[in-house]
Parts: C-alpha cells; structure tokens; sequence
C-alpha cells in the first residue's frame, strides 16, 4: 500500500470515457488536453485510441514525443508562450498552434513558418464552474482579422477557437460557441479563405457533489448547432481535459486530526489540501465527494482542511460537507471523482510536504 496520501488512476475508465465521447460525437476529432493529467499510461493508452493531443508547453510536448506520440498529432494551445519555445516546438516537429493576439501570431509566423493555426476568441457563452474568465481569447471581429493576417503571413488557417471555461454545466454554451464561430467562418470563407475545422475546446463535465448534464445531451446540442450553423465541410475539434480523466481518479488520503473551533464548527483536518492536489476546491469551485469507511453512521457537517500551516489550505467551509460523527484521526478517507487536475497541480513541497504520488491501476468504482 503507498503511503497517504496518493491517487489512483484507473486506465480502463479513461479508454470508456474516449470511448463514450467518440461514440457520441463520432465526427470529431478528439484532442485530449494533457494537463488535465499528465500521466505516461494515459498519453500512450489515448494515442492507441487515435486521440490528439494539446500540449501547453514544451514539457508535454517532450512528454509526448518520448512516449512515441506523433508530432503531427499535437497542438501547441497555449496562447501564452515565448518566442524560444515555439521555435523549440517547431524544430521537435510540432505544426499546430494557438494564438490569442497578434503579437503571438507574428512569433508563430517567424520561428513556425507555414504552420497551422487556430485564433481563439473570447465566446458569450455562461460562465463555468472553474471560469477562465478574461484571461483568454480576442473579440469575434479580431479572430477574424487575425486569421487573415495568418494567411497573408503564409500560415494555413485551421480556424476559430473557443474554450467554454472547465466543468461548463449549459449545454447552451456550446451552441453560443459555435454560432459565433459561424459567424468568423462565414467571413473567412467570403474572403476565399478555407475553414478547415472549428475547434469547440473543452469543458465537458462530470459529476461531483453536483450532477452533471449528460455527455450524450450535451454532445446533442453540439451537433444540432454545427448541422445548423457551419458548413458540411467543416470539421470540429473537441479538446476535453476533464471528461476523459476525471471520473478515473480516486484519491486515498487520511483525517489527521478533528477539531471544534470555538464557534462550535467542526473542523476535519485530512492529509491532503490545497497544496498536494486538492487546487480546484480553490473558491470551493469544484465540489468532490467523500467517502469513508463509517459511512451509513449518522452525519454532520464539518470545514474540512488540509495539512499545512496556511490558512488558506481549507477546503471547504461554505459549501456544506456532511461527514460521519464517528470519523476519528488516522481512519482513510476516499475523494472520488479526482483524476482531473490534482496530482499535478500539488506543489514540490510546500511546508514540506511531498507532491501527490499517482499509481495506474484498475480501481473499485464509487
Ligand atoms: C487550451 C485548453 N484546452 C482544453 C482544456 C481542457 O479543458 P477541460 O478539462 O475543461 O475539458 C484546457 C483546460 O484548461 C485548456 O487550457
């Protein structure tokens, strides 16, 4: 047994998951956004599957490479990134870029030249749950401009790109998307320019404490908008992170000690915290469930913390967490639902403690 706390990623759970998704959008390509859970098994077991990959930095994009993945088959979807690192990227083999401005464009043109690229653009879709909020993509009308600056620069135009922030819970999101997609292409295409695909991001999500719409209804309306609103032609591009890894993922951690704080609250301190993996329960955005071994004992409400001596290291004290009355310091403790964005996430060793281990290995499903 590894030492607490440690994730378990079940490899068989992500290939039914590509499975699924592929089943139901079965004219997408599916690219597969590495940080979700950057994992060896994982990358290898997707490519096998045909997936692609976006890759945010030249760390994946090695990662990738040494694991035998094809360069043709990865795109750089970072917006953000250094002029040494697309040229870096570009000479491992790498032919498929993001951009958001035309700054990044001009460095893709100079140390990518003859790439393919795809203009992401800030959509009016709703916000999500894990928000990207303003820090990406251009207006509609610029994503346009771009794109032709893009041709005139001897770039080949993939298209328009939007990301409808992680754990998107509107279907409608994607249907606002795609009709301002539209829009972009059918200017392009005025002005001869070839749509080659529309790349509809990620954000497809999976149940935490909260259900989730399903995968099949959101897929629906996805291909209810594209039938409606881009040319037969056009291919779409899914990038999701999290519905691909997220429900595979089982975290063992460990309650250290319980509290009651002078309010009377009950405090339930684990091994694990913001800092070794818990990142997304930041603003207690992500909402995870618990499971241990007294369940079925009667519950109460508890905060629940973790291990380091830094105030903001608490998960949850708004959302309400019930948590067995019996639980005691040193009994194990289950978060379900975490193969997506924890491990890493966890920092190198933040008041001392190690970065969450992952082990690949089918697991019992909760
Ligand atoms: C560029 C890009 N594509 C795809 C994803 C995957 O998103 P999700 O895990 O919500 O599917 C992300 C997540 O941050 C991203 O930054």
């Amino acid at each position: 047994m590894p030492e607490s706390p440690y994730l378990v990623i079940d490899p068989g759970r992500v290939r039914e998951n590509y499975r699924a998704l592929a089943a139901a959008m079965p004219a997408a390509r599916i690219r597969y956004a590495v940080k979700a859970s950057p994992v060896d098994e994982l990358i290898t077991l997707l490519a096998a599957e045909g997936a692609e990959f976006d890759v945010a930095s030249i760390g994946e994009i090695v990662q990738c490479l040494d694991l035998g993945v094809e360069p043709a088959t990865l795109c750089y979807g970072n917006p953000i990134k250094k002029a040494a690192d697309i040229a870096r990227a570009h000479a491992l083999g790498v032919r498929r870029y993001a951009f958001d401005t035309e700054d990044d464009l001009l460095r893709i043109a100079e140390h990518a030249p003859g790439s393919e690229v795809e203009c992401r653009f800030l959509s009016s879709a709703p916000e999500s749950r894990t928000p990207f909020g303003a820090k990406f993509g251009c207006a509609p009308a610029e994503a346009f401009r771009l794109l032709v600056r893009a041709r005139d620069l001897g770039l080949i135009v993939a298209g328009p790109y939007f990301h409808v922030g992680s754990q998107q819970l509107d279907p409608e999101a994607w249907r606002i998307g795609i009709g301002q997609a539209a829009e972009i292409t059918d200017a392009l295409t005025a002005k001869g320019i070839v749509v080659r695909s529309v790349n509809i991001g990620g954000g497809l999500p999976i149940s935490y404490a909260d259900a989730a719409p399903d995968l099949t209804a959101i897929a629906s309306v996805i291909d209810t908008a594209a039938t409606e609103f881009l040319p037969t032609a056009t291919e779409l591009v899914v990038e999701p992170g999290r519905a691909l890894v997220g429900n595979a993922g089982t975290i063992h951690a460990e309650v250290v000690g319980i509290r009651i704080a002078p309010d009377g609250r009950r405090w339930v301190y684990l091994d694990i915290g913001r800092y070794n993996g818990m990142a997304e329960t930041e603003n207690e955005y992500i909402a995870y469930r618990f499971a241990t071994d007294r369940d079925g004992d009667p519950v109460d409400e508890a905060v629940v913390a973790g291990p380091t001596c830094d105030g903001d290291d608490v998960l949850y004290q708004r959302t309400r967490v019930l948590l067995p009355t019996t639980l005691r310091a040193g009994d194990p403790i289950r978060i379900l639902h975490t193969g997506a964005y924890t491990a890493s996430y966890s920092s190198v060793s933040f008041n001392g403690f190690p970065p969450l281990t992952v082990h690949v290995s089918g697991a019992e499903r909760e």
